[in-house]
């Protein structure tokens, strides 16, 4: 039965049943569930809310609390409190787990006039619960200055069956093109946490600036995270135009740990890139002796892929490559680190002494194989601190790491590739996935890289290429957003251009790919532009106008 025709009978059952008591609203989640349920009744929360979870799972206290501030914001009065397992709580907020389920991403949902419980496969499962449970609250709980005024909110009774599609639910920030605050890259990882993502993709590297501190190698931050001006314009080519204004940033380790926190609160992992051998002009910048050349380099101003990349021959690299990663991994729990790999050109390896001795030594065939040896041995590193790289579809070319995971971007061939050959892959082509592209007519728009990419077409796209076998396809782990930010300067833009298509690839990557309707997300997301109001997000509104073609007058 259609949704819709379930909640006109769920109405028409709590009318019946419950004669005075007001129908609630239908409930609009993005992700789309599994499977939801109407039931009959009404439950009203309301001064006051008691949440009660069960004591003896560890790291339940946390998620109980991250519920109660939720609550707190729309200015309810909570009580949270442990009860032992088997406890028959039949009020309030319930939070259990179950690892039976078998699905640890994955939840129940049970709103009854009486009580809402939710059990989740593990605690990942509970927070997804929480986060289904806060879009059916009021969107001005996301502003505590608008939420002052919630006396009551009436949810409708209902039962949800959820869980994800796929495991790997990602979105990527380039904060070394420009640099974003802290606070911004909370609320990035926040908006993530709603729509049930789970591993923000930090760039932290690049040709244009070195945007982490490592306190082995002072001079990545003192030198490599500043450039002296940046490019005005898109500056395909050249006479270039700078706009003179010195420009950096970069995050401590104790910044870095604080997003850590802020991440795992919400069960978002968070996974590093140190780029290599290519993008690395801001490091070479900082230790010159790095490049084949010797340098000097500077930290680049305007965008592209440049010739000067880390030495292939020279051993003083991959020392300062694995101390690098050494602090990295011990900063970030994530069980991946990613290294890069794309756009290096081979261009100063073939005049390197160094690295042509190395070819010769190592008994490489060309240049590409020289770049596998190079990424083989980073994570023939990585492996010794327990830990797997993820790198671009060019660790592909000359032998792929036989442990790596590869993230699939010019196209899908590099994830079929690496499918059929019984690697995991990530799915973030930049059809579907890159989400610096125009998403409208270009003379309506901001200048962006170029591209065309609407939010239909994200909605549109399905991880899993035809091409491979059931068995290959599970070597496919999701998909991710990437948001390069050469044309971005400010939160803002980075807002209006990754949103609301995060949110269309949220869908695709968690709800069933039986469930997609494209005229249904819409009207979800009518709906839940106001919850993003009141977080005060700048996304593109043009998609939720009505007639408005595309045009939209919100602008970055
Ligand atoms: C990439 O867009 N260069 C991975
Ligand atoms: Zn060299």
């Amino acid at each position: 039965m259609k949704k819709k025709h379930c909640f006109l009978l769920a109405i028409l059952a709590g009318i019946l049943h419950f004669g005075c008591s007001r129908p609630a609203e239908p409930v609009h989640l993005i992700p789309q569930p599994v499977k939801l349920e109407y039931t009959r009744g009404v439950h009203t929360l309301s001064n006051h809310i008691q949440v009660r979870f069960t004591g003896d799972e560890p790291g339940m206290q946390g998620v109980a609390e991250y519920l109660h501030g939720l609550l707190k914001s729309a200015g309810f009065k909570v009580s949270v409190e442990s009860i032992s397992q088997g406890t028959n709580a039949r009020r309030g907020i319930i939070l259990a787990t179950d690892r039976e389920m078998g699905r640890p991403e994955g939840y129940l949902l049970e709103i009854t006039p009486r009580a809402i419980r939710i059990t989740g496969g593990s605690l990942q499962g509970v927070f997804y619960g929480i986060q289904s449970l806060r879009q059916m609250l009021p969107p001005e709980i996301e502003d505590p200055a608008a939420a002052a005024g919630i006396a009551s909110i009436d949810l409708p009774c209902l039962k949800i069956e959820d869980y994800p599609a796929f495991e790997y639910r990602g979105m990527h920030l380039d904060v070394a093109r420009h640099f974003f605050p802290l606070d911004f890259i909370k609320k990035y990882i926040d908006l993530m946490a709603l729509h049930k993502m789970n591993n923000f993709h930090w760039h932290l590297t690049e040709d244009q600036g070195w945007r982490i501190e490592i306190k082995k190698y002072p001079l990545l931050t003192e030198v490599g995270a500043w450039r002296s001006e940046t490019l005005i314009g898109h500056g395909g080519r050249p006479p270039f135009e700078f706009d003179g204004e010195p420009y950096g940033g970069y995050y401590t380790q104790d910044e870095i740990r604080e997003v850590l926190a802020y991440a795992a609160e919400r069960f978002v992992n968070v996974i590093p890139e140190i780029e290599m051998p290519g993008h690395a002009t801001a490091a070479l910048a900082a230790y010159p002796q790095l490049g084949c050349t010797g340098g000097p380099y500077e930290v680049i101003t305007r965008w592209g892929v440049f010739h000067d990349v880390f030495c292939a021959g020279n051993e003083e690299v991959f020392g300062f490559l694995e101390d690098v990663l050494t602090e990295v991994a011990e900063l970030f729990p994530s069980p991946f680190i990613h290294i890069g790999g794309d756009e290096c050109p081979k261009t100063r390896w073939s005049d390197c002494p160094k690295c042509q001795a190395r070819i010769n030594e190592e008994g490489l065939a060309d240049e590409y194989e020289l770049q596998s040896y190079f990424i083989r041995r980073m994570e023939n590193f990585l492996l010794g601190l327990d830990r797997n790289i993820i790198g671009w579809d060019e660790i592909l070319e000359g032998g792929l790491a036989p442990n790596a995971t590869v993230m699939s971007w010019r196209g899908t061939e590099g994830g079929i590739e690496a499918a059929q050959m019984g690697q995991n892959a990530i799915m973030t082509p930049v059809s579907h996935c890159y989400f610096d592209y125009y998403q409208s007519d270009p003379e309506t728009q901001p200048l962006a890289i170029g591209g065309y990419t609407t939010l239909e077409k994200v909605y549109s796209y399905n991880p899993v290429p035809e091409e491979l076998s059931r068995e290959e396809a599970r070597h496919i782990l999701g998909a991710q957003g990437n948001v390069w930010t050469e044309y971005m300067k400010t939160p803002s833009h980075v807002e209006y251009m990754a949103y609301p298509r995060a949110i269309a690839l949220a869908e695709v990557v968690w709800s069933p790919v039986e469930t997609r309707d494209y005229e249904d997300f819409l009207d979800r997301l009518r709906m839940h532009s106001r919850r993003l109001d009141a977080m005060k997000v700048n996304y593109y509104s043009g998609n939720l106008e009505e007639d408005a073609g595309g045009q939209t007058n919100n602008q970055p």
